[in-house]
């Protein structure tokens, strides 16, 4: 027991871990992740249709969409973008290793008559002869990712975009990082049984990495079977920290914002955005 305990409350390397899938394609989580993005009027899993369609018609105007324009959107969920992109005649493909969220984000495509190319696959591994015009990763999930998989990640995307293509991609700001605190919690059913539907007891520790800039909320889950551990790692990001990510791979930095409706960037928003050019 006090070995348990001791592994429980561990604190982990910095990115150590990668169990990303555990929370979003296992077939308990998906579903209540799927149920997460189609509620219009929560920000969880994806923003508020509001939001959404606020950020489709900047997207549409800010990158001059048009018949023809490729657009690849890497961790698309069912599409909520994907589809308000094709409406709009982009040529959309969405990649996303949650096959729960494809075949949704396939039935609607094929209901509304809208050819989108979707993928179920992990970015990290998806492989294209394709060139976009745009490539959009969206709702922070770039934060998700190590330094050496969002270098990976970024050197793709400079391969796969046409010359004078862009990147549109969300992160958390050190504002955000500034809110976060260490914690160490327990409960019966953790999140209201939102990691089983059997009874399983759930320990939360929260690890901030201050030097870092990097957050983990580790999810230890015991059940009558398994024992299971979820690493979520956030990185937070300073506008200096991630220009430099995107500038060391060849991207010029065209603008920041704070999210991807465009608002104008603020210091002291939770969020920002940038749009990142391929000359
Ligand atoms: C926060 S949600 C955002 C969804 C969508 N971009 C939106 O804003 O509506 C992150 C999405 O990325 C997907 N995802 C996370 N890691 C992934 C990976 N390694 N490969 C493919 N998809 C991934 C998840 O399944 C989920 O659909």
């Amino acid at each position: 027991m006090f070995e348990m305990l001791e592994r429980i409350n561990e604190r982990p390397e910095p990115f150590q871990f990668y169990t990303a899938s555990d929370l979003w394609t296992d077939d308990h989580t998906s579903a209540q992740m799927l149920s997460y993005h189609l509620n219009d009027d929560i920000d969880l899993s994806s923003r508020n249709a509001r939001f959404v369609n606020q950020s489709v018609e900047w997207i549409a105007s800010r990158f001059n969409l048009g018949a023809g324009t490729k657009i690849a959107d890497f961790g698309c969920g069912p599409g909520l973008y994907a589809s308000r992109l094709a409406q709009r005649n982009a040529d959309v493909t969405g990649i996303d290793f949650s096959k729960r969220s494809i075949q949704y984000a396939q039935e609607v495509a094929i209901k509304d008559g809208l050819a989108i190319h979707y993928v179920n696959e992990n970015y990290l591994d998806f492989e294209t002869d394709d060139r976009f015009h745009l490539i959009m990763m969206i709702m922070c999930d770039f934060c998700a990712l190590s330094p050496i998989q969002r270098k990976n990640m970024l050197s793709k995307f400079y391969t796969i975009l046409e010359p004078g293509g862009s990147v549109l991609l969300d992160v958390y700001s050190l504002t955000a990082f500034e809110q976060r605190e260490e914690a160490a919690t327990y409960e019966t059913n953790l999140l209201d049984g939102f990691w089983s539907p059997d009874k399983y007891y759930g320990f939360l520790n929260t690890f901030k990495y201050e030097e870092e800039k990097v957050v983990l909320d580790k999810y230890t889950l015991i059940e009558a079977s398994r024992t299971r551990t979820v690493y979520n790692w956030l990185q937070y990001f300073s506008p200096e920290a991630l220009e430099s990510e995107f500038v060391e791979v060849g991207f010029t930095i065209d603008k920041l914002y704070s999210d991807v409706t465009g608002s104008q960037f603020d210091m002291e928003k939770t969020e920002l955005a940038v749009v990142a050019k391929k000359l």
